[in-house]
């Protein structure tokens, strides 16, 4: 009896199994030969449910990489249309007029083929500026007060009120609120190591500080999210899970001499009736040559993708649960400033892999037809 209910579980677990991946395709696979191709490929080789895409150049680089994926792939960028910079490529259903967007990140909710069940999935890049593990190698640095000026600059674009503009925004809350029921997901290139990261046991590898990095605390703080690669493992000396660089790994503007920082700056944060079961960081299976002689690598880009495989728990039958409020702290900053740019109407436009056409035939979709508009309402 007590011998088959494990084999019971583990084929339920895996007819629901959600595997994410976030992806920084640096420069939108513009260092490297047949970039967009490799980015596309390496997409398919690991063969996620969802993919949270990070230097997206131009609209149609997520045209061109969900063209290359093909019949049953769908896309969806940020609706700047200079510079979106976020997108989301998906193999499921993206639930048209679910896009909302933030400064630094956009939304969609998406509806797994196979069931009813959604997930409201989010695409962040943070601003790359002021890196604080730069700071921390600065020797002339003594104070915190001068780390935390690179996260929260006067300008009001740091990373500190980047996510202050996620966890305050509307949309945002409301999913939070209903995420017992939908799980949210938070994944992308957050260009800040976690505050779970640099502790006394691994000070030594940064520079001498431990330090609580603000912007994973402020999604864990004020939106109750958790980290799913530390959810599995909780100690960061054991398991750092670097992400940068894959091939940024000396300065070039010291001819190569001096060291890059290695740390974790790509996440994937849940809230919801899920279950983190496997999360790793993931630069292919070819090996890796460093910059400046990186153009052939097979891997596209300076960043490791990371990539979380979610089981489901069982719905909670428990009524809405309430969001803590934001961190004070943070918000008495500068982050109150950020609350007051109105955001732009827009439109997001979902861009399908191939059409289906003529008797089950695929044919390349003509470029810029048949796209369904979604009207950004924020
Ligand atoms: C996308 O594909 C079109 C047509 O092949 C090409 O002209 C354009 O440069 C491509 N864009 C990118 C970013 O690769
Ligand atoms: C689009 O992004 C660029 C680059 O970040 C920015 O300069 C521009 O203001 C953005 N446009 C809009 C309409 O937000
Ligand atoms: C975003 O929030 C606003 C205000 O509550 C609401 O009117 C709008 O429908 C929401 N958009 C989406 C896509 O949920």
């Amino acid at each position: 009896m007590i011998r088959w209910i494990p084999y019971f579980l583990v084929l339920i677990n895996m007819s629901s199994a959600l595997k994410v991946m976030t992806f920084n395709i640096w420069l939108s696979g513009a260092e490297v030969k047949d970039g967009i191709e490799k980015i596309a490929k390496q997409i398919r080789e690991v063969n996620p449910d969802i993919v949270a895409l990070q230097e997206v150049e131009a609209p149609d680089v997520i045209t061109n990489i969900t063209e290359i994926l093909g019949a049953g792939w769908y896309g969806v960028h940020h609706c700047n249309s200079t510079y979106p910079d976020t997108g989301i490529i998906t193999r499921h259903k993206i639930i048209p007029g679910t896009y909302v967007h933030v400064d630094y990140g956009m939304h969609v909710k998406i509806q797994l083929e196979d069931t009813k069940r959604q997930v409201s999935f989010w695409s962040m890049h943070l601003d790359y500026r002021s890196y604080g593990p730069y700071a921390c190698y600065n020797k002339l640095v003594n104070s915190e007060k001068q780390i935390l000026a690179g996260e929260m600059p006067t300008t009001c674009t740091g990373r500190v009120q980047n996510m202050v503009q996620l966890v305050t925004n509307e949309n945002f809350t409301n999913q939070i609120r209903k995420s017992n029921i939908v799980p949210i997901i938070v994944a992308g290139d957050f260009n800040v190591p976690s505050d779970e990261d640099w502790t006394e046991e691994n000070k030594a590898q940064h520079g001498g500080w431990a330090f609580e990095w603000p912007a994973t605390k402020i999604l864990r703080d004020a939106a109750g999210m958790k980290d799913s690669f530390r959810e599995l493992y909780p100690d960061p000396v054991a398991n750092p899970g670097i992400t940068w660089s894959t091939v940024n790994k000396f300065q070039k503007e010291w001819d190569y001499t001096i060291p890059e920082p290695e740390d974790r700056i790509d996440f994937i944060f849940y809230r919801g009736p899920l279950r983190p079961s496997s999360s790793f960081p993931y630069a292919g299976t070819s090996p890796l040559t460093p910059i400046p002689h990186q153009w052939d690598n097979e891997w596209p880009s300076d960043h490791y993708a990371f990539i979380t495989e979610f089981e489901d728990l069982p719905t909670s039958t428990e009524g809405a649960v309430r969001t803590k409020p934001v961190d004070p702290v943070y918000i008495n900053r500068h982050g109150r400033d950020i609350l007051r740019i109105p955001y732009p109407h827009c439109e997001a436009e979902i861009i399908h892999g191939f059409e289906e056409e003529r008797g089950g035939e695929t044919t390349p979709r003509p470029r810029r037809r048949n796209r369904v508009h979604v009207r950004a309402r924020n």
